[in-house]
C-alpha cells in the first residue's frame, strides 16, 4: 500500500506546515519557548515549540566551531532506549516497568495515537521492517546515513517516534527529550529536508498495519504529532549548529584492560568537549561506521581535557568488543554530543545515594569527583554492585576516594556472596529522605532500584538515572 501523498494535516487544524506540504516544518517557531497554546484539537502541542531559531540552516554536520557549554534540560530523559545499559549483571527480565508520571487528561489526538499504538503493538517488528523498506526504496539517498547492518538497533527510530507521539501531552519532558535527540541527529548527517520522507513512510507503515482503525482523523493526528516532533528536533539541531560541532574526533591515548572483558579507555578529543559529570556520549569506532553506542564519562571534566570510559565487552557486541579488544592508543574514534540528566544539583546540599552496577560505577565515580571539586561536604553513599568480586574492577579507585574524602562511603555489594541484589541494599541502610538518588547500570537494576526508592517514599523528582526504556520514567 502506498503512503498517502495528500496534505491532510493542512486543513487549518494542523500545528504544522502552513501549506508547505507533508510534514514540512516551519522555518520559525511560532510560540515562545514554553508558551502554551491550544490547537483546535485541544492538545497543548504548540507549547512544544523549541528555543531553536531556524530550520533552514541545514545540517552543517561538518561544522567545527568551538563548542560553548550546552544547555541540558533538567527533565530530559532517554525515550525508548533498548540498550542494555552497563552490563547484564543485575538484569531481571521480569522486572516491572517503571512508573510513568501522571499525565493530564489525554487530548483527542493523543487518544487516536494511543489507539494506533495498541493496534500495532503486537506486530511492531513488522511495522518497523515495512517502515525501513518504504524509506529505503522510496529514498535510497537516505540509506547511506544508516549503518550497513541494522539489526539490534533498527527499531529505535520508530519506537522513539511512536513513544513521543504517545506522550504528546507531556510537553515538558517531551520537548527536552526531542531537543536532545535533534542535537544528537546532527552526527548522522540528518537534515531538515529528510524529515518529510521519514514522516511519509511512518504514516505509510502505520496506515497499512493499523488499517482496522485508520481513518482521516487518525491520520491527521499523526501528521500533527510528527510535524511537531520534527520541528522541535530541527530547531534544536539548528540552534546547536551555532555553537558546537556535530561530532568530535578523539584519539585513544590509553587502553587499560582491567578484566578480560572490561577496559578503561582514555581519549583526547580534537577540540574542547564540554560536559557535566554524570553524563554520557555516543561513540562510533572506525571498524563499524555509523554504528553508535552510548558510554558514560568515567570522570568529571579534567583540566587536561581528556575523557575516559569504562567499557565492558558483551557477547557478540559490535562496539563494545571493538573498544575493548581492538582499540589501541593512536586509534581515532568519533564522539557525539554529551547527553543525560544524571548530574549533581549544586543548588542543594542534599546527600547523594549512588547505586552503580557493573560499569555503571563509571558515572558514579564522576559524580563523586564533581562533589569533591565543588568543595562541598555533602554526604555521598555509594553502593557498588557486581556479580562476583572479580567484577568489582574499580573498587580500589573507589576505596582510595573514600580514604581521601570523609563525606564519602563506598560499599561493595557482591551479588553471589550476599544473595542480595544491589537495589535491595537500599532498604538495609538509610533513612534516605535527605538524599537524592542516582542509579546507573543495567536497566533491570535501575527499574528495581527506582521501584524500591519509590516504595520507601523517595519522590520521583529526587531520583536520577539514564538508560531506561520509558520516556517519563521518573518524571514528577
Ligand atoms: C545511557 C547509557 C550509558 C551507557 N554507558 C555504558 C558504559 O559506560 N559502559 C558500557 O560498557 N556500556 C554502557 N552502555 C551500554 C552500551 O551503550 C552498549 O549497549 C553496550 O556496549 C553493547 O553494545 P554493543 O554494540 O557491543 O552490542 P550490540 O551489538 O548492541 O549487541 C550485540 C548482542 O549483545 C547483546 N547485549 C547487548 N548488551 C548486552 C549486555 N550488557 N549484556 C549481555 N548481552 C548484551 C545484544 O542483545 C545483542 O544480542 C550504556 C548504555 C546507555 C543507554
Ligand atoms: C521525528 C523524527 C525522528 C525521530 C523521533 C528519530 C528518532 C531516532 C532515535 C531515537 C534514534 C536512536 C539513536 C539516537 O538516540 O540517536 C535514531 C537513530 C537514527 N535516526 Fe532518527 N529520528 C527521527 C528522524 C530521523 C530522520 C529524518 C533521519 C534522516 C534520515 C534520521 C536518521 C537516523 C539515523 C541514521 C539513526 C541511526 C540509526 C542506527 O544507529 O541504527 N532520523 N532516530
Amino acid at each position: 500500500m502506498n503512503a498517502p501523498t495528500t496534505t491532510s494535516a493542512d486543513d487549518g487544524t494542523s500545528g504544522g506546515s502552513g501549506g508547505g506540504g507533508w510534514f514540512t516544518p516551519r522555518n520559525q517557531p511560532q510560540t515562545p519557548p514554553g508558551g502554551a497554546q491550544q490547537t483546535p484539537e485541544g492538545s497543548p502541542l504548540a507549547a512544544m515549540r523549541s528555543v531553536g531559531r531556524s530550520a533552514s540552516a541545514g545540517g552543517a554536520e561538518q561544522s567545527r566551531t568551538h563548542p560553548s557549554s550546552r544547555e541540558t534540560a533538567p527533565t530530559e530523559r532517554p525515550l525508548t532506549e533498548p540498550e542494555r545499559g552497563h552490563g547484564a549483571a543485575f538484569s531481571k527480565p521480569q522486572d516491572p516497568p517503571l512508573r510513568t508520571a501522571p499525565e493530564p487528561e489525554a487530548s483527542p489526538d493523543a487518544v487516536r495515537i494511543r489507539r494506533t499504538m495498541a493496534e500495532i503493538g503486537p506486530i511492531a517488528d513488522k511495522v518497523t521492517s515495512y517502515f525501513y523498506a518504504l524509506l529505503f526504496v522510496r529514498h535510497p539517498d537516505l540509506r547511506p546515513l544508516f549503518p550497513a547492518a541494522m539489526d539490534t538497533q533498527r527499531d529505535r527510530l520508530l519506537r522513539a517516534l511512536l513513544t513521543a507521539a504517545e506522550h504528546m501531552d507531556n510537553t515538558e519532558v517531551l520537548v527536552a527529550y526531542l531537543q536532545n535527540l535533534g542535537r544528537g541527529h546532527r552526527k548522522y548527517g540528518t537534515r531538515p529536508e529528510h524529515y518529510p520522507a521519514v514522516g511519509e513512510c511512518l504514516i505509510g507503515a502505520l496506515s497499512k498495519y493499523a488499517s482496522a482503525i485508520w481513518d482521516e482523523q487518525t491520520e491527521a493526528a499523526w501528521v500533527r504529532a510528527y510535524t511537531t516532533i520534527s520541528q522541535v528536533m530541527i530547531d534544536a539541531a539548528a540552534a546547536d549548529e551555532l555553537r558546537a560541532p556535530a561530532w568530535w574526533y578523539a584519539e585513544v591515548v590509553s587502553h587499560d584492560l582491567r578484566t578480560p572483558d572490561i577496559a578503561v579507555i582514555t581519549v583526547r578529543p580534537d577540540q574542547p568537549y564540554p560536559f557535566l559529570a554524570g553524563q554520557y556520549t555516543s561513540v562510533e569506532t572506525p571498524w563499524w561506521p555509523r554504528v553508535w553506542r552510548h558510554y558514560s564519562f568515567a570522570s568529571a571534566p579534567r583540566s587536561d581535557g581528556l575523557l575516559s570510559f569504562h567499557v565492558k565487552a558483551v557477547p557478540a557486541g559490535w562496539v563494545s568488543n571493538a573498544l575493548v579488544h581492538r582499540a589501541r592508543p593512536g586509534d581515532a574514534i568519533r564522539l557525539g554530543p554529551p547527553a543525560g540528566t544524571m548530574t549533581v544539583d549544586h543548588t542543594t546540599d542534599s546527600g547523594l545515594l549512588c547505586l552503580g552496577g557493573g560499569t555503571g560505577i563509571a558515572p558514579i565515580k564522576a559524580l563523586v569527583e564533581d562533589v569533591a571539586e565543588h568543595g562541598e561536604r555533602r554526604s555521598v553513599e555509594v553502593f557498588y554492585g557486581a556479580r562476583t568480586g572479580h567484577d568489582l574492577y574499580d573498587i580500589e579507585t573507589m576505596l582510595r576516594l573514600q580514604q581521601s574524602h570523609p563525606w564519602l562511603s563506598v560499599r561493595p555489594v557482591v551479588d553471589q556472596q550476599a544473595h542480595l541484589q544491589l537495589p535491595d541494599v537500599i532498604r538495609e541502610y538509610g533513612p534516605w529522605n535527605e538524599y537524592d538518588a542516582y542509579l546507573s547500570g543495567p536497566p533491570g537494576m535501575i527499574r528495581s532500584g527506582v521501584g524500591v526508592l519509590r516504595d520507601i517514599g523517595i519522590p520521583a523528582e529526587r531520583i536520577r538515572h539514564d538508560s531506561v526504556e520509558e520516556l517519563v520514567a521518573a518524571g514528577p
